[in-house]
C-alpha cells in the first residue's frame, strides 16, 4: 500500500508530479491519480516536487518534509567542507552523544540507491566500550593470525604484520585509530546495485559528519583484517547474504585542521 493522497484544497492541479514520476504512473484525471501501485519506486518525488504540498505518499505529510528554498547550504561552504575534511587519525577517545549518531545514521539513509532500493545496513558501533572489546578482540585474532603464518605474502600481510607489531609493542592502534566509534555499509547481493550503494551511503556519511565536526576515517586497515579474519564478519553480525560495503572510524577529533589542502588539477578524460 502506498497510501498516495491528495489534498484537492491545496492542489492546483499542474501535473509536476505526474510529469516526473519515474515509473511514469501517476496520471492527471482532474486531480493526479495513480494507475499502478505495484509500479511505484517509492522515491517520493510526487511528494517532493508539488509546489502547495498537497501530495501525501507512503504516510507522509509533506508538511513535515523541510522546505528547500532558502535552506539549502552555499555553494562555496558546500566546497569548503568537501575540501577541507581530512581523515582523522587522532580523537579523544570520549563517545559521541547517541542523538548524534542517530542523526548521522538517518540523514545518510537519504543517500541514493539504484532503483530506490534502500536495503543499506548501517552496522554501527555506538560505545566506547564496546570498541574497546572489539579492538581487543580483533588485535588478538590477527596476533594469532600472524604467529600461525595465517597472513597473505603480499602487502595485506605486511600492513597487518606492522599493525600487530605496533599494538603488542608499542600499544598504537593502526587498525581503527584509537576511535571511539565503527560503521561498516553492506547491503543484500540480491539488490540492484548493492555495491554502488554502499559506498554512496558511507560517502554521504561522511560528508554530514564532517558538517556536524565529527571526524572520520575509511578505514582499509580493517577491511584488510576482515578479509584474513572473515569469522568477524558474522561476529559483527552483519548477514551472510550481504555485500560487504566498506567500514569507517569516527569520533570526536583531537585535532584540528585550519586549512583546505591544494590538490592538483582533476583527471579527465573529454570526449569528443
Ligand atoms: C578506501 C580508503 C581506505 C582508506 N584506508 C585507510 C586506513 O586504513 N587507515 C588510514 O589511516 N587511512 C585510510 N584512508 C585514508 C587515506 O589515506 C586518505 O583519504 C588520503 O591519505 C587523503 O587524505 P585526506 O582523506 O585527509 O584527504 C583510506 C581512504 C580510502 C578512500
Amino acid at each position: 500500500m502506498i497510501r498516495f493522497k491528495i489534498d484537492e484544497n491545496r492542489c492546483i492541479q499542474c501535473g509536476e508530479c505526474a510529469n516526473d514520476c519515474p515509473a511514469k504512473i501517476i496520471t492527471m484525471e482532474n486531480y493526479p491519480k495513480i494507475t499502478n501501485e505495484e509500479g511505484c519506486y517509492r522515491c517520493q518525488h510526487c511528494l517532493a516536487i508539488c509546489p502547495t504540498g498537497a501530495v501525501s505518499i507512503l504516510g507522509r505529510n509533506p508538511d513535515e518534509s523541510t522546505s528547500l528554498a532558502g535552506n539549502l547550504p552555499d555553494p562555496a561552504c558546500l566546497e569548503t567542507l568537501i575540501k577541507g575534511r581530512r581523515s582523522v587519525r587522532r580523537y579523544t577517545g570520549r563517545d559521541l552523544p547517541g542523538t548524534l549518531i542517530d542523526e548521522l545514521l538517518q540523514i545518510a539513509w537519504h543517500a541514493p540507491t539504484g532503483v530506490n532500493n534502500q536495503s543499506v545496513l548501517f552496522t554501527v558501533v555506538r560505545e566506547g566500550k564496546v570498541m574497546d572489546k572489539l579492538r581487543k578482540e580483533v588485535m588478538a585474532l590477527l596476533a594469532e593470525k600472524k604467529k600461525a603464518g595465517g597472513f597473505p605474502e603480499d602487502f595485506v600481510g605486511q600492513y597487518l604484520g606492522a599493525a600487530v607489531k605496533g599494538w603488542q609493542e608499542e600499544n598504537l592502534d593502526i587498525i581503527f585509530r584509537g576511535a571511539p566509534h565503527l560503521i561498516i555499509t553492506s547491503a543484500p547481493k540480491s539488490a540492484p546495485c548493492p555495491v554502488q550503494d554502499i559506498h554512496i551511503a558511507l560517502t554521504t556519511f561522511q560528508l554530514m559528519a564532517h558538517a556536524r565536526g565529527v571526524g572520520t576515517v575509511w578505514d582499509g586497515m580493517f577491511m584488510m583484517a576482515l578479509a584474513v579474519c572473515p569469522e568477524l564478519i558474522t561476529r559483527l553480525g552483519i548477514p551472510e547474504d550481504h555485500v560487504l560495503g566498506y567500514a569507517m572510524v569516527f569520533g570526536e577529533p583531537a585535532v584540528e585542521y585550519h586549512r583546505t589542502v591544494q590538490r592538483g588539477p582533476a583527471q579527465v578524460n573529454v570526449v569528443c
